[in-house]
């Protein structure tokens, strides 16, 4: 039953993206390499934001033995503002690998490369490869459970799986674009909270939901837990037109990353005269920071800190947007 509607609901979605597909630069070619820095840039990040990265990206490391010869920093470095960091180290990890051994050809080996978990191993063998995995991520979740009118808690492992599995029953050809179809289709037409634009779907009149006037129902999804909200100061220490910078620790948050020195207590350290403040707030997956910023004329170059020039840090230290409320200080 679900698997002869999905089976008819195939050729009407790639109709539709042929003629419906936004012109990507990850989509102007197959090469694997490509497709995997698509893939992990795409995790969790918006196509608007990533595509000016790609292109930069692939710019400055052409291929995947110019990447694994690169220095970590200058990775993160062309990684900074996209977020969720130890994607970069991975895909810095991954080219290490490639250069030595070339890009896998199986399912199995793309899933071994670091930072590749089942639905990107899904979307790189699909795209680059037009092998019939499945990559069922929370966009193509939503799609399906619309589809098929499904009351089931799609944030359940065991939903997922049964999606790949009828996903897999029913995989055209073309692969990579049927894979990618499932993503645009949840991208431009079936948007989340409850306002899919119907009118614009090529499953308008085979989709459930639809038809049963209840897109609003789907997707059932678990309550999610509030983010901890955790008030943080930050200090941007300048002195002798050097500013103080400080790497966080190798786990947890922002792992590894440069940040003014920030101070999670309220007990502040006096450092010099504070010159100018400015509140902000950044919101992270799991938790908030509230943010109370200082700029101050540092009365020392306090040593635990590394003392940097404002062109040092634009050309060598990667500091995450979180900052971004800050960064425009230092001049
Ligand atoms: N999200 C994840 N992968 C994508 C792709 N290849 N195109 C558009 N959005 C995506």
């Amino acid at each position: 039953m679900e698997k002869e509607l999905l089976k008819n609901a195939v050729p009407l979605l790639l109709e539709w993206y042929g003629l419906s597909k936004r012109d990507l630069p990850w989509r102007k070619d197959r090469e694997p390499y490509h497709i995997l820095v698509s893939e992990l840039m795409l995790q969790q990040t918006r196509v608007e934001a990533v595509k000016e990265y790609y292109v930069r990206f692939l710019t400055k490391f052409p291929t995947a033995q110019a990447l694994a010869e690169a220095e970590e920093e200058a990775v993160l470095k062309a990684w900074e503002g996209l977020g969720y960091y130890s994607r970069a180290r991975n895909l810095h990890r991954a080219a290490k690998v490639i250069a030595a051994e070339g890009f896998p050809e199986t399912r199995e080996g793309v899933r071994a490369l670091p930072g590749v978990g089942d639905y990107t191993a899904g979307a790189i063998c699909s795209i680059a490869y037009n092998m019939p995995c499945p990559a069922v991520d929370g966009n193509v979740l939503r799609v399906l459970s619309r589809l098929l009118a499904d009351g089931r808690n799609t944030d359940e492992p065991a939903v997922k799986r049964a999606y790949s599995q009828l996903l897999e029953g029913v995989y055209p050809p073309q692969a990579g674009d049927f894979c990618q179809a499932l993503m645009e289709l949840g991208a431009i037409v079936c948007l989340p909270n409850g306002a899919p634009l119907c009118g614009r779907c090529p499953w308008e009149k085979i989709c459930r939901a639809h038809t049963g006037g209840e897109e609003a129902r789907f997707p059932v999804r678990k309550e999610k837990r509030a983010r901890k909200v955790v008030s943080v100061s930050v200090f941007v220490l300048e002195r002798e037109g050097r500013y103080a910078l400080e790497k966080r620790a190798d786990k947890g948050l922002l792992a590894g990353m440069w940040q003014f020195p920030l101070r999670e207590e309220n007990d502040l350290p006096a450092y010099g005269e504070v010159v100018k403040t400015k509140k902000a707030k950044h919101i992270f997956t799991h938790v908030e920071w509230d943010m109370a910023g200082y700029y101050v004329k540092a009365n020392a170059f306090y040593p635990e800190y590394v003392w940097a020039t404002a062109e040092e840090i634009r050309k060598n230290y990667a500091i995450p947007s979180a900052f971004k409320a800050y960064t425009v200080w230092v001049k």
